[in-house]
């Protein structure tokens, strides 16, 4: 992952490229998501991903993932329960009345022998009858990544939208994890710049058309704090509470953002 280098401006064949797979991305997302409810295994959600990428013709930037050299990335999915941040791994975890689960869900398009584009998308949902408490953070995360993607305007400085879905969260008494950032997207599925969900306003390089981030607010109840645990991919909030994770892969135009990953009006 390289991260402060030059922020790439994606040409109009790019740009059509990254709408075909970022509504790719999307339309397996809810696939997936329509078929999480009590009593389904994590494991079979991420199933689900593969078959549908394999329908497709097209591959998980998620599988086999090892930046630094840290242990591969299992699956195609990641699926985060209740207290789990982001990262959590797939296997044979029932989900259970009361839960909510983060499902993060990327896909690479393949263009022959040349590398091809990604999306990257996540929601956060209730199984069944969860807390009010529960309620409200999956709606204010929610809020505060729309709220982060209103500031993503041509001439606008990068810090503002960190700024905006930190004000946001916050407005509420919840936490905003620092740990893990949004990034660029394109021909990687990390590319510059880093995209903090907190910071002060004004700050950074300026906004241009062509630019295109993953917008990925993770907020939790309480601390911000965060724990890896020993599988040595999935993050969890270091004081138990429960945390809530939303993203899009947004291109920046010269009216305003435009969602890439958008595909119902509930996500
Ligand atoms: N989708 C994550 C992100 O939003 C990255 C997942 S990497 C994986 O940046 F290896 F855990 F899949
Ligand atoms: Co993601
Ligand atoms: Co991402």
């Amino acid at each position: 992952m390289s991260f402060g280098e030059k922020i790439a401006i994606k040409s109009r064949r790019e740009i059509e490229q990254m709408r075909e797979i970022g509504e790719l991305t999307a339309e397996i997302l809810l696939e997936i998501r329509g078929c999480a409810r009590p009593g389904v295994t994590t494991g079979e959600l991420d199933e689900i991903g593969v078959d549908a990428l394999k329908k497709r013709g097209l591959k998980s930037p998620f599988l086999g993932y090892a930046p630094g050299g840290v242990v591969p990335y299992p699956a195609v999915l990641c699926a985060s329960v209740n207290d789990e941040i982001v990262h959590g791994i797939p296997g044979p975890r029932e989900l259970h009345d009361g839960d909510i689960i983060s499902l993060d869900f990327g896909a690479v398009s393949i263009n022959g022998e040349s590398r091809g584009w990604h999306g990257d998308t996540a929601v956060t949902i209730a199984i069944g009858e969860v807390d009010p408490e529960a309620k409200r953070l999956i709606e204010t995360t929610h809020d505060a990544l729309e709220k982060g993607i209103e500031r993503m305007v041509p001439g606008d400085r990068l810090s503002d939208i960190g700024f905006a879905v930190q004000t946001r969260a916050e407005k509420d008494g919840f936490g905003v994890v620092r740990q893990f950032v949004g990034h660029g997207i394109g021909r990687e599925m990390h590319e510059p710049p880093q995209v903090p969900n907190y910071g002060r306003p004004g700050r950074g390089p300026r906004l241009r058309a062509g630019m295109v981030f993953a917008i990925e607010p993770m907020v939790n109840i309480g601390s911000e704090k965060v724990r890896v645990l020993e599988d040595e991919w999935t993050a969890v909030t270091a004081d138990g509470t429960l945390s809530a994770h939303f993203e899009h892969t947004v291109l920046i135009t010269d009216h305003g953002p435009e969602v890439l990953t958008r595909i119902t009006g509930s996500h």
